[in-house]
């Protein structure tokens, strides 16, 4: 009989071995749930020491267990003093042995350690390193003949079903780790029982028109169990689909085309770091539910077991990854390995998860070596050896020049591409993909990261890109989904990100301390005015959704008012009255003269929004960021036949006076700015197609992109200087 416990009461912590004013903690704990999300790349990365004190467990089982969920990021167990092992990544189960070393009274010590390191990833990323005990601990009591618990933090139950072409059948083979003995797996009532031969039982079961795991249609989950002669037993869920990816066709799921489009997800939430309650997984997956989107990107590693668990049972496709990521390092390539065998032995039954993504952008650094092709080589290997059911992918840095046979190395891949924000402009996206899908139509390609930063505080009539307003990342996102709806070669779209998360090292766009790509603030208290042109594609809950709520002072005379709605029909009323019924789809704007106070509404049928607009004559300061007005505050004077902040600087440095100026105003600024991305970008050779790339950006472009990176002298320097020099 198998019995546990949860073991998140009764510890304390400390930044100190010794424990100096320790505080009592309760698990699960974060050590940087606040410096990890308030700016200033400054968070506490070190040792975080957690110790509990318990007398001798009363479990029934012939040895004791502790099972952690995750410490982040390297871990060292003693108990009273002896070391049980060392585990290396943050993000996955490991578990240790205590019978041996128990006492009537006893005291468990834990650390987690955060500190850089050249051998486990990620050490650089545009995300925090959060560090901790931060998800469950569990006491476990087992018989002395138990199915495995240190084999890759697995549970020693292998679950692979596999159903027929013609969907008629489904055979379930059953595998489980134990040392002797024998084991009896049972299926819906039926039982068999193995003999445990080196180590493992197997066994296969057939379910004939069996019951398909079929996406958000009907998500049926089936129920396996092993008991073995010595009285463990353990038990999974799991779902019969069978599912390919085409080139031309995209994602196919029990042998119908099933569009893929969704998010990215960090795990992170507002003032809490990475130690999040089921709870609040929850709120996410309803938050998810409500959007609409059919898949997820669980980025950049591996997520806690009850989302995964949450995946499986509202039918959402899921892409899992570790978080071999941004620079490649010669020495961590045993880490990515360790790391890949924990995420798939301890994922392997999830239907939800379709791919295993094995790394993150990782040529923004260095680019491509003989080291770096390597590792991934034997990632893949890995990869198939462990799950000959699913596919591998990677998500691959727009500068990667597409014609490296790494971009097609995995079975799929996909590309983080930012045009019409860090770089160029929304077109280029398709244009990217088009091209790419014509140079290799047998590749499928996914596009695995989109987006634009938005601060909720930012509103204006004139979006453009890199104001950080609403009103562009909307504009962004539509023109992706109105792109990705004509491309059904796309096997996957996911906008980045879902929620705004925490990067330590950001200071933009208003914001210390957080990435605002998110359709739904760190908090999940708002949703951004984005988040519902993805309801007006994806949903099946009837809305209205009138854009601009936090835009109520406006200057411009004749306003547009934008509605979201998945209906066909959508009327305004303007102080109560009747104004205008436009038919459409998705995307309404009405245009309306503005004079004064009006009480706006949008209707139909049952549904309603509305909202207070008013004419002002001044747009309040904060509807934009400092940096905003001061770009806006100069103004670009343009002399004809003379430079100016509209010219990129490719243009500029051909003449001698032009190349002086921006070597005295603006490369030493660019050059420098990467000391300020903090972890994402410090040490990070920017590659020099980077520097290449933007100096095709017009200067006020770039300016307007980079926001508060920019320095007031560089602006006014080269606004003042450049329009003296002659074309
Ligand atoms: C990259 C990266 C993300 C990052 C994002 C961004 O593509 O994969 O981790 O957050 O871009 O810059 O917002």
């Amino acid at each position: 009989m198998r019995t546990k416990e949860l073991w998140n009461e009764g510890w304390s912590f400390s930044k100190d071995s010794g424990f100096a004013d320790a505080e009592q903690v309760s698990l699960p704990h974060c050590f940087n749930s606040t410096d990890g999300q308030d700016g200033g790349n400054d968070y506490f990365r070190g040792t975080g020491y957690y110790r509990k004190e318990f007398t001798r467990p009363v479990l029934d089982g012939d040895e004791i267990w502790v099972e952690f969920r995750s410490v982040a990021m390297v871990s060292t167990v003693t108990l009273n003093g002896v070391e049980l092992g060392r585990h290396t990544g943050g993000y996955s189960t490991f578990r240790f042995e205590l019978t041996p070393h128990l006492q009537d009274n006893n005291v468990l010590v834990v650390t987690a350690n955060n500190e850089y390191s050249e051998t486990y990833y990620p050490q650089k990323a545009d995300f925090t390193f959060y560090g901790g005990i931060y998800r469950d601990v569990w006491l476990l009591g087992v018989p002395k003949e138990h199915f495995q618990l240190d084999h890759f933090g697995g549970e020693g139950f292998k679950v692979t079903p596999v159903v027929s072409k013609d969907l008629s059948s489904c055979e379930v083979k059953m595998e489980a780790w134990i040392s002797s003995g024998t084991v009896t797996f049972s299926l819906q009532g039926e039982e068999k029982t193995a003999e445990v031969r080196d180590g493992k039982a197997e066994t296969s079961f057939v379910i004939p028109n069996p019951h398909l795991w079929n996406g958000k249609k009907d998500p049926f989950l089936y129920e396996a169990t092993a008991v073995s002669s010595s009285g463990d037993e353990v038990s999974t869920r799991f779902g019969c689909r069978r599912y390919e990816i085409d080139p031309e066709r995209g994602f196919i799921l029990n042998n119908k085309e099933y569009r893929l489009a969704g998010v990215s997800k960090h795990q992170d939430r507002w003032a809490k770091g990475n130690a999040v309650s089921k709870e609040d997984l929850k709120e996410d997956m309803d938050i998810v539910l409500e959007l609409g989107v059919n898949t997820l990107r669980l980025a950049h590693y591996q997520h806690d077991q009850y989302f995964y668990d949450l995946c499986d049972e509202k039918g959402i496709i899921v892409w899992a990854e570790i978080p071999y990521i941004t620079a490649h390092m010669k020495d961590g390539r045993e880490n990515t390995l360790s790391q890949m065998q924990e995420l798939i032995v301890q994922n392997y039954n999830h239907p939800s998860i379709i791919v295993w993504g094995l790394s993150n952008e990782i040529t923004t650094q260095g680019g491509v070596t003989k080291d770096l092709e390597e590792n991934h080589k034997l990632l893949n290997v890995l990869a198939h050896k462990l799950d000959p059911t699913r596919l591998t992918t990677m998500a691959h840095v727009f500068i990667l020049k597409t014609k490296e046979p790494i971009a097609r190395l995995t079975d799929v891949s996909a590309w983080n591409l930012y045009y019409g924000w860090y770089v160029g402009d929304l077109p280029q996206n398709e244009k990217f993909l088009d091209k790419y899908h014509k140079k290799y139509p047998k590749a499928p390609i996914g596009l695995s990261e989109y987006g634009a930063d938005a601060n909720i505080q930012y509103q204006t009539a004139e979006p453009i890109k890199g104001d950080y307003t609403e009103a562009y990342q909307c504009l962004y996102h539509e023109h992706i989904l109105e792109m990705w709806s004509k491309r059904p070669y796309l096997w996957t779209i996911y906008a980045w990100n879902l929620f705004d998360f925490g990067a330590d090292a950001r200071n933009e766009g208003g914001k210390k301390g957080q990435n605002q790509k998110g359709l739904v603030t760190i908090d999940r208290k708002t949703r951004k005015d984005a988040f519902y042109i993805y309801k007006a594609y994806f949903s099946d809950e009837p809305f209205v959704h009138l854009c601009g709520k936090r835009y109520e002072k406006r200057v411009e005379a004749e306003t547009e008012l934008k509605v979201y709605s998945n209906q066909k029909e959508v009327t305004l009323y303007v102080d109560g009255k009747p104004v205008e019924t436009q038919k459409g789809e998705r995307i309404f704007r009405f245009n309306f003269e503005l004079a004064g106070s009006h009480e706006i509404e949008v209707r139909s049928g049952e549904l309603a929004d509305s909202m207070t607009v008013q004419k002002v004559e001044e747009k309040p300061a904060e509807y934009q960021s400092e940096t905003m007005m001061v770009h806006n505050w100069f103004d670009v004077e343009v002399k004809k036949g003379y430079f100016s902040l509209k010219d990129a600087p490719i243009r500029i440095k051909r003449s001698k006076e032009g190349k002086a100026v921006l070597d005295k105003y603006y490369y030493p600024m660019i050059h420098g700015m990467t000391e300020r991305y903090g972890d994402v970008s410090s040490g990070v050779k920017i590659p020099k197609i980077t520097y290449t790339i933007l100096d095709f950006v017009p200067l006020e472009k770039l300016f307007r992109m980079l926001g508060s990176m920019i320095s007031l002298e560089t602006v006014e320097g080269l606004g003042k200087e450049l329009p003296k020099i002659r074309k």
